[in-house]
């Protein structure tokens, strides 16, 4: 699929879910948002059924994210599924990693190609004071049993906020010790997010520059579907990447739309311009009837995010990135 700018658009990020089992302060409310009613959650068929005519579109690469897509219960068989797809290469989760180590046996074998853990520190206590909850150790074990299948791509999604104890370098040291990429990303003004200001990448370069010498720009092959920015560092395993959405704006290059755990296809991250496929699927549509829709929608995709701009686009950026699906 080629949009009204001529960008290629083959990344398809699905979410399953809006729960999570962590309320990270700069996505969720305290109290949790209002969940969607299961029932208007997609059902397993329903992804399967988008994912293929998103196939036939041209989409070859499926992002998994939530919430925390492991709260949803089969992810292994839908994994599995959607490897299926003719067309579709890689399947990749970005999760919390709380729920990783029971699962990710069995998201190998259904054929998982990488996973993006979120860890934003290293600390107990800075860790419960971002995420409202105690589960660390889970995180880190779920990062630890990742390692142990070298077949799949494992980075480390960092928000860097600058706030006491969160140990940015800590964090990096990860990409230092093991076979991992550490990618900081900016804060968004999206949802919670907009209460946050976040560290810049350039005060986060000079951090880690002091302490690890010097980053390169790594210019080699992609490492993944996204817009990180990958430096080397001496000495480093991973690679240390930035995804700075705000400062160094990356839309002209944006290769993604988005579909909502309601269905909804959202053509960009801030911007609610997209289309209800839920409701043409359970008004009993056809697939032509999908087809058609998709490419609306994909005629409304805008040139890239108003995030400086304005401060404020359109609704869709007073949801969280947990109903959204980041
Ligand atoms: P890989 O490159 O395959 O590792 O994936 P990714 O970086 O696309 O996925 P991930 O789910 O780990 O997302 C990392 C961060 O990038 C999240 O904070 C997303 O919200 C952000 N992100 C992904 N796509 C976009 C986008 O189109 N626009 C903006 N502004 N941010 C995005
Ligand atoms: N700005 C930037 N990143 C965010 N994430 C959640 N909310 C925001 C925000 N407002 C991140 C999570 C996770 C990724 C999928 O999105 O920390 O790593
Ligand atoms: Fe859950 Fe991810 Fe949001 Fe944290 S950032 S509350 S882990 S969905």
């Amino acid at each position: 699929m080629i949009d009204r700018c001529g960008r290629t658009i083959d990344y398809l990020r699905i979410s399953v879910t809006d729960r999570c089992n962590l309320r990270c302060i700069y996505c969720m409310p305290e109290n949790g948002v209002k969940l969607v009613e299961r029932s208007q959650i997609l059902r397993e068929e329903e992804i399967i059924r988008i994912s293929r005519v998103m196939a036939q579109l041209g989409i070859t690469r499926i992002k998994l994210t939530g919430g925390e897509p492991l709260v949803h219960v089969r992810m292994p068989e839908l994994v599995c599924q959607i490897k299926e797809i003719p067309g579709i290469k890689k399947v990749t989760l970005t999760t919390n990693g709380t729920l990783l180590k029971e699962q990710m046996k069995e998201l190998a074998e259904a054929g998982l190609d990488a996973v993006n853990i979120s860890l934003d520190t290293l600390n107990r206590d800075c860790f419960q004071k971002i995420t409202r909850r105690d589960l660390l150790n889970e995180a880190l074990e779920g990062i630890q049993e990742a390692l142990r299948y070298p077949g799949i791509s494992v980075k480390i999604n960092c928000v860097p906020l600058g706030i006491e104890g969160q140990d940015l370098c800590e964090i990096a040291e990860l990409a230092r010790k093991y076979p991992v990429h550490v990618r900081f990303i900016e804060m968004m003004p999206i949802g919670c997010g907009m209460e946050f200001k976040g560290m810049s990448e350039e005060e986060l370069t000079e951090l880690l520059e002091k302490r690890f010498g010097s980053l390169t720009l790594y210019q080699g092959e992609p490492l993944g579907n996204g817009p990180s920015r990958y430096y080397e560092a001496q000495g480093f395993e991973g690679k240390l990447g930035f995804i700075s959405a705000v400062s160094h704006k990356f839309c002209k290059d944006c290769n993604r739309i988005r579909l909502t755990s309601q269905g909804y296809l959202k053509t960009c991250l801030q911007y609610s311009a997209g289309k209800d496929l839920r409701e043409i699927i359970r008004n009993g549509g056809t697939d032509e009837e999908l087809t058609e829709a998709i490419l609306e929608a994909l005629e409304q995709k805008p040139d890239g995010h108003q995030f400086l701009e304005k401060a404020q686009a359109d609704d869709t950026e007073k949801l969280c990135m947990s109903q959204i699906g980041g």
